[in-house]
């Protein structure tokens, strides 16, 4: 099958043509063009909704059409359109929904909404073949949630952030040392020079039962870290502070995990595949404290590349192909969701009473 997806749901513009015939998991992506909206909104040190939604629309038709060119795609080879049908900035989510449709609508081809977490929760599959069920780790800019994976629309929640996402974290803190947008990146090349000892930052829910997340006391403590110096910090206290917040973060997130991976094994025994997706899942110290965990349990961690972390039309191509297989198609009267939780009976999380 050959699907084209799209995906508009954040800060990045994205159109990609995945081909399952390819066998080889490496041969399957025929095209997956990413035009970043930085310098769109770095005037502003983050994303504006409006002016991603305008951009998106500027850009996406000849992404579309360069993706199909890079993959040597006709039309009439398609066998589906897959586009983000959320959750994310609503007005860029109704941009590429209306244009999947239309070309959906054009040639006759099924349309396929995808869930844009099931985008990064199906990545191991694309890149790695990897067989249900596994233990996921989505941590992005705007999620943070530990998943059992047990098929194709098939997800369990097990922990989820009870205020921002690690990835928000990440960019909050990069905001902070005036290190700019995007944050995550730049704090993980600033935090390789750092000692990450110097500050004494929290590791937010270690040790406490369960798998939710915390991230807000985090970002406060970096910024008391910042006022307790008492002038402007200079380059050795940036990477210092870099340093110690990856180490704070990735250590709670390990936490966190190492009991997800219980609670996993009571759910499924002998499963031990760990997948690390979603932007944060880009970095490198992050993976090396996971690649960590698993030796430490038995688990094997896969990673994709980090440009299938980061958000990209390939997983929602994939996404689109893998319901498509199981022929969950969607109607051209779907609505464009702002919200759509991948596990929609797991409970809500409480804020009260718990603190970083
Ligand atoms: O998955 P993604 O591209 O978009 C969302 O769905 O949110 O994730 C973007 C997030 C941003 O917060 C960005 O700062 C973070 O991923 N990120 C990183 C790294 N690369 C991207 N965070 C830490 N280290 C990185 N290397
Ligand atoms: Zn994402």
């Amino acid at each position: 099958m050959i699907i084209l997806g799209i995906e508009t749901s954040c800060d990045e513009t994205s159109a990609a043509v995945v081909d399952d015939s390819a066998g080889a998991a490496s041969a399957r992506i025929r095209s997956n063009v990413v035009k970043s909206q930085i310098d769109e909104h770095r005037p502003f040190g983050g994303i504006v909704p409006e002016v991603a939604a305008r951009a998106h629309l500027r850009h996406l038709d000849g992404l579309i059409g360069r993706a199909m060119a890079e993959a040597g795609a006709d039309w009439t080879e398609l066998d589906g359109v897959a586009a983000t049908g959320g959750p994310g900035l609503i007005g860029g989510v109704i941009v590429g929904v209306m244009s999947g449709k239309a070309i959906a609508a054009v040639h006759g081809l099924p349309f396929l909404a995808v869930n844009h977490l099931e985008g990064h929760a199906l990545t191991a599959r694309l890149t790695d073949d990897l067989e249900f069920p596994y233990l996921l780790l989505l941590v992005s800019g705007g999620h943070c949630q530990l998943l059992a994976v047990e098929g194709v629309g098939a997800y369990r929640r097990l922990g989820t952030t009870i205020d921002d996402a690690i990835g928000e974290a990440f960019d909050k803190t990069a905001k902070m040392l005036g290190l700019g947008y995007p944050g995550g990146p730049r704090v993980e090349a600033r935090a390789r020079n750092g000692e990450p000892d110097r500050f004494r930052l929290p590791r937010p829910m270690k040790g406490r039962a369960g798998c939710h997340f915390s991230f807000s006391g985090l970002k406060t403590a970096v910024r008391h870290a910042i006022d307790g110096l008492g002038r402007a910090p200079t380059e050795t206290d940036i990477d210092d502070l870099c340093a110690g917040f990856q180490t704070a973060a990735g250590e709670a997130i390990v936490d966190r995990t190492a009991n997800a991976m219980e609670t996993f094994r009571g759910l499924h025994p002998g499963a031990n595949d760990l997948v690390a997706a979603g932007g944060v899942a880009a970095n490198g110290a992050l993976r090396t404290m996971l690649e960590a965990l698993c030796g430490e349990n038995g688990f094997q961690l896969t990673a994709p590349e980090p440009a299938l972390c980061t958000d990209n039309g390939a997983m929602i191509a994939w996404a689109g192909l893998e319901r498509l297989r199981a022929g969950r198609t969607d109607t051209l009267d779907f609505a464009p969701r702002p919200r759509w939780p991948l596990d929609p009976d797991a409970p809500a999380v409480a804020y009260a009473g718990v603190k970083a």
